[in-house]
């Protein structure tokens, strides 16, 4: 059963509906529950669908390439440095390097149920680059909504070499969303944006790893950057299916994190709200989460107020600064968005909002190759000189 979040009006699985016909609120998929142990995972290769009790889909039909089970790795260095017992889910490992993979497996399956033929998306790139992959995958014709000049190169390489039709919009990420909503509307796609509640059926599996990571134990937080909010929403549905299932005893606090110019729902929990109030021209070099008007904000407050959690804002500084940090502190490569996550936790330790010794994981949701000019801006351009080892001497000798 599909089921609207505000009035509980209920809907089909098979039907193709992306708000809710009485109330224009959002959708979601009603929890599975089923009967099982987590022992059925045990021997289960290590992909989101390990899970597929879980997933309400077609086992049959299931378009994968073997999304989910990504790292998760103990970051003792970094941890000790802000305080915290910190780990990092690095989505970034997914086979179009974000955590896209996983609501586009689950969403291309059940396009594959649904028997469409053409499916579309507005994005700020890590969307589009993974619907065009699963499109090829499964046969279908992908149609990508892009806003002009704001699309870091690796994505939207990406989203044009898999095949999409990849069009260009002259307005914002929130523009474009609404022209493709309007497009699937008329049946011209099946949209595969998070509005479609199957997408966030995948992402659940990101809160599903991270408790059976640590031994069937929920951290205290976790905390991700927010753009469109779908995914701070899955991960909260992951965590209180397990919770729900008896696999966990305790539920984690959702800590989102935003960018300074594009943080609606930080101010709308900063000022205790249940709806926000849309950001007119969002802006910031994490174009990843370039985003006014988050579709999913209602889910996204409800999971922040539901689990005591928090919301908060960074800088443009501050994110690149944490980019860095934790390249290199740990090895870990994430896109500019991706570090919101590091950045907002040191933030919320040194505003005393975070406890010291807090077990905190910190999910990273894209690799560091999808945005290589950011990347290459931050750093000195690398010298040039002969192959001449006196030459090279000097160099490396030098500080
Ligand atoms: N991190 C990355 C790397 C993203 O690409 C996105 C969203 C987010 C975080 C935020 O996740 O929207 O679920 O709150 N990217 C979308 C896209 C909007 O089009 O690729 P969210």
């Amino acid at each position: 059963m599909i089921r609207c979040i505000s009035c509980g009006a209920e809907y089909d699985l098979n039907e193709i509906i992306y708000n809710c016909k009485e109330c224009g609120s959002v959708l979601e998929v009603e929890p599975l529950r089923p009967d099982v142990s987590k022992d059925v995972f045990e021997c289960r290769k290590s992909t989101m669908w390990k899970y597929k009790e879980f997933m309400p889909v077609d086992e049959s039909k299931i378009v994968s390439l073997q999304e989910g089970g990504t790292p998760f790795c103990k970051c003792q260095k970094l941890g000790d440095k802000l305080g915290v017992d910190l780990y990092v889910k690095v989505e970034g490992s997914n086979p179009t390097g974000s955590f896209k993979d996983r609501g586009m497996s689950i969403g291309i399956t059940k396009a594959t149920e649904l028997g469409v033929s053409t499916v579309g998306c507005a994005s700020t790139g890590n969307t589009s680059a993974s619907l065009a992959a699963y499109a090829a995958r499964a046969g279908m014709k992908c149609i990508v909504l892009l806003p002009s000049g704001k699309v870091a190169l690796g994505k939207l390489a990406q989203a044009m070499f898999h095949g999409a039709k990849v069009i260009s919009i002259k307005g914002n990420f929130d523009e474009a969303l609404e022209a493709v909503t309007g497009l699937a509307l008329e049946g011209k796609l099946y949209l595969l944006n998070s509005i479609n509640p199957f997408r966030l059926e995948g992402q659940k599996s990101i809160g599903f790893e991270i408790v059976d990571d640590l031994g069937w134990k929920s951290p205290d937080r976790i905390i991700l950057p927010v753009g469109n909010a779908g995914n701070i929403s899955a991960i909260w549905k992951g965590v209180k299916e397990f919770h729900e299932a008896g696999f966990i005893k305790d539920l984690p606090r959702m800590t989102g994190i935003q960018a300074e110019g594009a943080a609606p729902i930080a101010h709308a929990v900063r000022d205790k709200k249940k709806e926000i109030v849309p950001v007119e021209n969002p802006e910031t070099v994490a174009t990843a989460i370039r985003i006014g008007a988050p579709v999913s904000a209602t889910k996204a407050l409800r999971a922040i107020y539901e689990s005591d959690g928090l919301a908060e804002t960074v800088t443009d500084d501050e994110i690149l600064s944490a980019q860095k940090l934790l390249a290199r502190t740990e090895g870990i490569g994430v896109e500019p968005a991706s570090a919101a996550s590091i950045a907002g936790l040191k933030k919320l330790v040194e505003t005393g909002s975070i406890d010291k010794g807090e077990q905190v994981v910190c999910v990273v949701t894209g690799h560091l190759l999808k945005d290589p000019n950011t990347a290459i801006n931050a750093c000195e351009k690398p010298v040039e000189v002969e192959a001449d080892i006196n030459a090279l001497s000097r160099i490396i000798s030098s500080k």
